[in-house]
């Protein structure tokens, strides 16, 4: 009788990390990191669990009713799994708001979850570096943030010419809603369908039903569109620049999704139009803190996706070659060698060597042949005469070279040969 099988696919939108997408995300990371660290930013992190509440006021309204994942847990509380970082951060600031040094500058990489239509750039569970300061206003600290996330892409070599950064500034909506005079009540809707305004065919009859008056949103294009820059902006052009930042754009069709923004406001993309989908995303929310009944504090910063990271990285041809943290494989020719081959690889791991003790009992053609697929560099070969030699072949995988060495000796030779 056949059994049921269970399905080897993962779940509909994430992903499995096999080990060389693993090095992928560990080396995207690692770099985010470094940059991070660079400016005197400091790692936190919090669980994937949040209660549902902490997004009903701030977050937008699409991630909330459309794109949560929220369950009940056995204790009837509403849960969620986090779909965006900073009503985390903003949680875990305000706690604590009287200890903490301000200005506070925190980075995280965690993993969200949105209940999105997958495609390219979207997935269900993406990782996602934030980068925040907070408690300081002004245009140094929006630069700073900015300078970041340019960091960040020249650290994984690319160039100024491959992406742009297009600012825009909340106040400009607000300064347009005035004029025109769209109520209060429909601001936030206002511009969360301006976000979205790329992707919708009738964005105007849309707008005008939105705010039941065709003459002013027709009016309010037009102011849009009249608007090219603040002087603000261009501070913060002159600060970037200062910093050696010469790729941002003033873009006032940025608009970012999300109701806690109150200031400048911006989005990374690739210059390649392969990428349609921003590669980064953040901007000034001086107000959230406030919903936790504190003073309000201000504060900036921005989101980086892997899932983009990654196409921009292979569009761009600036992928890293896969390299196993395995420096050194021992292939066992003999059973009888065995035991002295896992001495020889406890004794090298002493001396800071990843080994591998190969023991599978495989032909020692095949062996190496499985060390050169998991492209690790070096394999010896132990069997009985080298046990009762102590003489060992290292050899390189990739030259074929190989060099005859007594055990004392492996180590100081590796390290010579790896850096
Ligand atoms: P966001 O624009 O929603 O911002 O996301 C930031 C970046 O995360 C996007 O530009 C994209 O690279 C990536 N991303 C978002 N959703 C997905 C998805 N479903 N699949 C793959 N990648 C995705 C925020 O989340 C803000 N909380 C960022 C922020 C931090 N603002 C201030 N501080």
């Amino acid at each position: 009788m056949n059994k049921p099988r269970v399905s080897t696919e993962p779940y509909k939108g994430v992903r499995d990390f096999y080990p060389q997408d693993q090095f992928f995300q560990r080396y995207l990371f690692e770099h985010m990191e470094r940059v991070c660290e660079l400016y005197g930013y400091e790692e936190y992190n919090a669980s994937v669990l949040e209660p549902a509440e902490l997004y009903r006021s701030k977050t937008s309204e699409e991630i909330l009713n459309e794109q949560t994942y929220t369950f009940q847990d056995r204790g009837e509380r509403e849960v969620t799994l986090r779909p965006e970082m900073t009503p985390t951060l903003a949680r875990m600031i305000a706690a604590r708001s009287r200890e903490i040094p301000m200005p506070a500058r925190w980075y995280s990489v965690p993993n969200l979850f949105r209940y999105e239509r997958s495609q390219r750039g979207r997935l269900r569970e993406h990782w996602q570096l934030n980068v925040d300061l907070v408690g300081a206003e002004g245009v140094e600290a929006d630069a700073e943030i900015i300078a970041v996330a340019h960091g960040i892409l020249r650290s994984l070599g690319a160039d100024e010419r491959d992406f742009e950064i297009r600012v825009s500034d909340r106040r400009i909506l607000d300064s347009v809603y005035e004029s025109v005079g769209i109520a209060k009540e429909y601001a936030a809707r206002v511009t969360r369908l301006l976000d979205r305004r790329a992707k919708i065919d009738d964005f105007e009859k849309q707008l005008t039903e939105m705010i039941k008056h065709e003459e002013k949103a027709a009016e309010l294009i037009a102011e849009l569109e009249r608007i090219t820059s603040t002087k603000y902006l261009e501070d913060l052009r002159v600060q970037l620049q200062h910093m050696g930042v010469s790729n941002m754009v003033v873009d006032t069709s940025i608009t970012r999704g999300f109701d806690y923004y109150t200031g400048m406001i911006f989005e990374i993309f690739d210059t390649n139009s392969k990428n349609p989908r921003a590669l980064m995303g953040g901007g000034r929310y001086d107000n959230l803190l406030s919903m936790f009944g504190s003073d309000p504090i201000p504060a900036v910063g921005f989101g980086m996706g892997d899932v983009t990271a990654r196409d921009f990285l292979e569009t761009h041809n600036l992928l890293p070659n896969y390299a196993p943290a395995t420096e050194l494989m021992i292939c066992v020719v003999e059973k009888t060698a065995s035991q002295h081959a896992i001495a020889l690889a406890q004794d090298l791991r002493r001396q800071d060597i990843a080994v591998a003790v190969n023991f599978s009992g495989k032909r020692v053609g095949d062996q190496i042949r499985d060390a050169d697929k998991m492209k690790i560099p070096f394999v010896i070969v132990v069997g009985e005469k080298e046990r009762d030699s102590g003489r060992y072949s290292l050899k390189n995988l990739e030259s074929g070279n190989e060099t005859v060495l007594s055990a004392d000796r492996i180590a100081e030779h590796l390290f010579s040969a790896l850096e």
